[in-house]
């Protein structure tokens, strides 16, 4: 065991690393350069046999791990739905990770679930989810998915009758499950974790943005989950809440929103309108290491009736676990030890305030619009209406745009990735992160140009 100032020296000189790591992000390439992925196998790869002293440890981790990291807490990252992180946040996370709490129970830590429970109310304040309904966080908004639709199913079994989690799959009631044809992949990947069967999934027709188009929806009968998102993942478009809330809630259906990054929308008096209907559902699923640029993990799920969410999560009996309390967060979450996550994001929430989060969502907006406005100057079709903080671009041919893709990619300027949009290659820009200017817009869409006509 190492004496006390030897660990101060040791969490000091991380600190010092974590700092100058992240005061070079600007300057440094967003993806790692080539003899950055070599240097990687200069890690050990066997298990020592021998202990290795931790300033050591840190020092390999920080000599071959740092240069090795793709510069996503940058202000040049546009790739999937990626946020950096907040300065509060990120020094809370440490903070937080050196109290080491589990957040499970009360007991186990009162300030985590505190403050969790205060957060997340926040969160509904800033979101328009209903004040009455109650969540938990998790690790990202896949499992948001799958905890929120557990609950649907916990639901809408229980009002035919069959106690799901005593009983099981065998002898259940079929539940239907319905969504736009642009679901997300987190969303199918928590139906397929449920046991609904990806075969079985019903998927609407959606339009030209990825919508689900409300005229001609299919009539429903017996147990049903519809899922709806606020932010398609692609375009940034809006399923039309209201008319489907309408519609499935006639049928007595389930209706849960995946807003990963979308339902932050609601947050800025602009943009709010996009998300108009949504308090109608049942369930919720977003993300805080998206948009709220808080590290990495950090999802919520929230459900209108918490009943439904603890007959779903609640755990089983057991002698040790008695005596818990309402605020104990293990019973409205798939896991049970966990770390303090709320604590991150309510330090987010702290130091900017409601205005302060209206503004990060409006300035990544603007900066996307901006990016459409540059990049159609110079020659590219924008594939998409840009609503929202996601950008599509084509630059002509699909193989085209694959090539610029991938040139942007080891360019280092920025980082975008690639995708289909109804059948065409694109380029997809995601704006996420607080840190990005105006000047890194410009920058990004100056190598993007160049590099299109290289
Ligand atoms: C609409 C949507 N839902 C769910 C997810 C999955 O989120 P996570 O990776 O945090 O689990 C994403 C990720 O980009 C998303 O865009």
């Amino acid at each position: 065991m190492s004496s006390g100032s030897e660990d101060d020296a040791l969490l000091r000189d991380a600190a010092e690393r974590a700092i100058s790591y992240l005061g070079n992000l600007k300057s440094r390439r967003v993806a790692p350069t080539k003899e950055a992925l070599q240097n990687l196998d200069l890690l050990p790869q066997k298990l020592p046999e021998q202990p290795t002293s931790a300033d050591r440890v840190i020092e390999l981790l920080d000599s071959f791990g740092s240069p090795a990291t793709v510069a996503s807490n940058g202000s040049r990252y546009f790739g999937f739905v990626t946020g950096s992180t907040l300065p509060a946040a990120l020094a809370a996370n440490w903070l937080s990770s050196t109290w080491n709490q589990n957040g499970a129970m009360e007991v186990m830590s009162p300030v985590a679930t505190r403050v969790e429970a205060t957060v997340i109310g926040w969160i509904k304040e800033l979101l328009g989810i209903p004040s009455g309904s109650e969540g938990a966080f998790v690790s990202g908004a896949t499992m948001a998915n799958f905890a929120g639709l557990a609950a649907a199913r916990h639901a809408v079994l229980a009002r035919a009758g069959w106690e799901f989690e005593k009983k099981g799959m065998d002898g259940a009631p079929k539940v239907n499950v319905i969504s736009g044809d642009e679901i997300h992949a987190s969303a199918i990947k928590a139906i397929m974790m449920l046991g609904f069967g990806t075969e079985h999934l019903i998927r609407l027709p959606v339009d030209a943005q990825g919508r689900i188009i409300p005229r001609s929806l299919p009539r429903i009968s017996g147990p049903t989950i519809v899922c709806v998102q606020a932010g398609n993942v692609n375009s940034g478009s809006f399923d039309p809440f209201k008319p489907l809330v309408e519609w499935a809630h006639e049928a007595g259906a389930w209706v849960h929103v995946d807003g990963a990054f979308g339902l932050w929308a609601a947050a800025s008096p602009h943009r709010r309108p996009l998300t108009d209907g949504v308090e109608g559902a049942d369930s919720w699923s977003t993300d805080c290491h998206k948009w709220l640029n808080v590290p990495y993990d950090s999802g919520l799920v929230v459900v209108r009736d918490p009943v439904q969410l603890r007959g779903a999560m609640a755990n089983p009996a057991a002698p040790y676990l008695e005596g818990e309390h309402p605020r104990d967060r293990f019973d409205y979450a798939p896991e049970m030890s966990r770390r303090a996550r709320g604590v991150d994001a309510w330090s987010a929430l702290m130091s900017l305030g409601r205005t302060g989060v209206a503004d990060l969502v409006e300035r990544c907006c603007r900066h996307a619009s901006r990016f459409a406005k540059l990049l159609s100057d110079g020659g590219c079709e924008i594939l998409n209406e840009v609503v929202l903080n996601q950008v599509l671009v084509s630059f002509g041919s699909d193989e085209a745009t694959q090539r610029v893709v991938s040139s942007v990619q080891s360019d280092g300027t920025c980082w975008c990735g690639g995708t289909k949009w109804h059948g065409k290659a694109a380029m997809r820009i995601s704006v996420s992160s607080g840190k990005t200017t105006d000047e890194d817009v410009e920058q990004s869409v100056r190598a993007m140009l160049r590099l299109a006509k290289s």
